[in-house]
């Protein structure tokens, strides 16, 4: 009876035993599952409270600014005395039949010719009239590789003595000449060669500069070496849209190092040779700003092409850095800096891969430009600001609108005026603005279809007719002059 009363109570035993431990295990399941809800809410709402305090924190460091532009006097302005009034230009979108690798690209792409230009090159004396006329102090515009040496090592003097020739005639009339040593067009065969993607093609670009310094410098005080290099880069290696119409993200990163290695070597150069000349850069600085300030993926996106168009660019020039490389000749290798300023693009998650997408958004608010993209010249003080800590003289070197009907570019030009003349009663130290442009001219991939000249340009009979807005630009520069 014992015994079996102690094999009943030991069978017993077990089974409390087990259904304990079932008890516990159960017990302890769900414990571990309730502490994974719990790692994983606190996880999920960790992370949803770091990115609102990160977007909350780039709104604050990242304002965009929005004038009322209604209660602004605009005609409140003023410049310093020995402030220079100026329009730009380029060689390729004026002169007029070259062959260099924008004429192979317009073929090859089926684009608009530039063909005949403005025929600059034959009518450039009645042009520098206009200049006169507007009663201008600057001119910036560019020289031609392909012009000087259309062959390799063959080098047209004839038409390095036009060049010259227009530098004597600038300073004849106490119009400063401006020179941008390569603005986005060179000759086919240095294109062949792979351009700026290959850099032991530099030694070329060089000393096609250097001849050129030579040649003009006891004349020219200020020089650009390249003019937008992050355009130049983009534009032609990641949305294929200028020559070469490629589109590789590595060889893009390749030709915007490259790019400031050769401005870098012609600045070492020119200035070793003539070290009171003031050599600088023109870059285009575009805002980029999140299209939905509260999205926590428009901004990373906007930060990142911010990036890459403009801090990439300005690290290089204050550290020698860029881009994962050491480009230590590039550390403070300008005397000023060219400020091309147009507008701010809204980013998000869905951004174009080629122009031919580009559907440019905008605020409510703003107006839309002709090419699409908005006019916002509050961005132009933002574009000032973050030039600046570059700690040399600042140069508006392009600004402009497309509006063929003139009906914007008044305004357009007025409230970017007065957003440079309160920077400088501010202190910010800007030297100059040039007009882009003087004349309607060859734009680029968009051919001859966005008009951006104080001047209307009749392409049939070369006629040109200034614009209401260039009878503005000049009395502005009038009353400026006369102040
Ligand atoms: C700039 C360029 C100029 C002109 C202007 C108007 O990026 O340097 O050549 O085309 O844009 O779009």
């Amino acid at each position: 009876m014992i015994a079996y009363k102690s094999a009943f109570f030991a069978a017993n035993n077990r089974e409390l035993i087990r259904k304990a431990k079932k008890r516990t295990s159960n017990t302890e399941d769900s414990l571990v599952n309730n502490m994974w809800a719990y790692l994983l809410i606190s996880a999920v709402s960790g992370l949803i409270a770091f990115k609102l305090a990160l977007i909350l924190y780039r709104r604050r460091k990242y304002p965009e600014p929005h004038f009322d532009w209604e209660s602004i006097d605009l005609d409140e302005i003023s410049f310093p005395e020995n402030f220079l009034w100026g329009t730009a230009t380029a060689a390729h979108q004026i002169e007029g039949n070259l062959t260099n690798n924008w004429t192979v690209h317009e073929e090859n792409k089926n684009l608009e010719k530039s063909g005949e230009a403005c025929n600059h090159w034959n009518l450039w004396k009645d042009d520098f009239q206009m200049l006169t006329d507007l009663g201008l102090t600057s001119y910036r515009f560019s020289i031609e590789w392909s012009r000087l040496e259309p062959e390799e090592g063959s080098w047209n003097n004839e038409a390095m003595d036009i060049y010259s020739q227009m530098i004597d005639d600038l300073i004849s009339r106490r119009i400063r000449p401006t020179v941008t040593l390569h603005h986005f067009s060179h000759p086919v065969w240095w294109e062949e060669k792979g351009g700026f993607a290959d850099e032991n093609n530099l030694d070329h670009f060089l000393s096609y500069c250097e001849r050129v310094f030579d040649a003009l410098s006891d004349r020219v005080d200020v020089w650009c070496t390249i003019n937008e290099p992050t355009v130049f880069s983009t534009m032609g290696y990641t949305l294929g849209q200028f020559p070469p119409g490629k589109r590789s993200i590595r060889l893009t990163l390749k030709v915007m190092r490259n790019l400031m290695r050769g401005h870098a070597m012609v600045y070492r150069s020119l200035k070793s040779k003539r070290p009171e000349v003031r050599i600088g850069i023109a870059k285009n600085v575009t805002l980029f700003d999140p299209l939905n300030r509260w999205s926590p993926i428009d901004w990373p996106v906007s930060r990142l092409l911010d990036w890459l168009w403009n801090g990439a660019w300005r690290k290089g020039i204050i550290t020698g850095k860029m881009l994962f490389s050491k480009i230590p000749q590039a550390k403070d290798s300008l005397d000023f800096v060219g400020l091309n300023y147009y507008t701010h693009f809204l980013t998000g998650l869905f951004m174009p891969t080629s122009t031919d997408e580009l559907e440019f958004a905008k605020r409510p608010h703003e107006i839309a430009t002709e090419f699409g993209y908005p006019m916002y010249a509050e961005g132009f003080r933002r574009a000032i600001e973050f030039v600046a800590p570059l700690n040399v003289p600042i140069e508006i070197t392009e600004n402009g609108v497309a509006d063929a009907q003139d009906s914007l570019r008044p305004e357009h030009l007025k409230r970017h005026l007065w957003i440079i003349s309160e920077a400088i009663k501010e202190g910010y130290n800007i030297t100059s603005y040039h007009h882009w442009s003087l004349m309607d001219n060859f734009e680029w991939a968009e051919g001859y279809s966005m008009r951006f000249g104080l001047h209307e340009v009749d392409f049939n009979t070369q006629k040109r007719t200034l614009r209401p807005s260039g009878e503005l630009y000049r009395s502005i520069i009038h009353n400026s002059k006369s102040k």
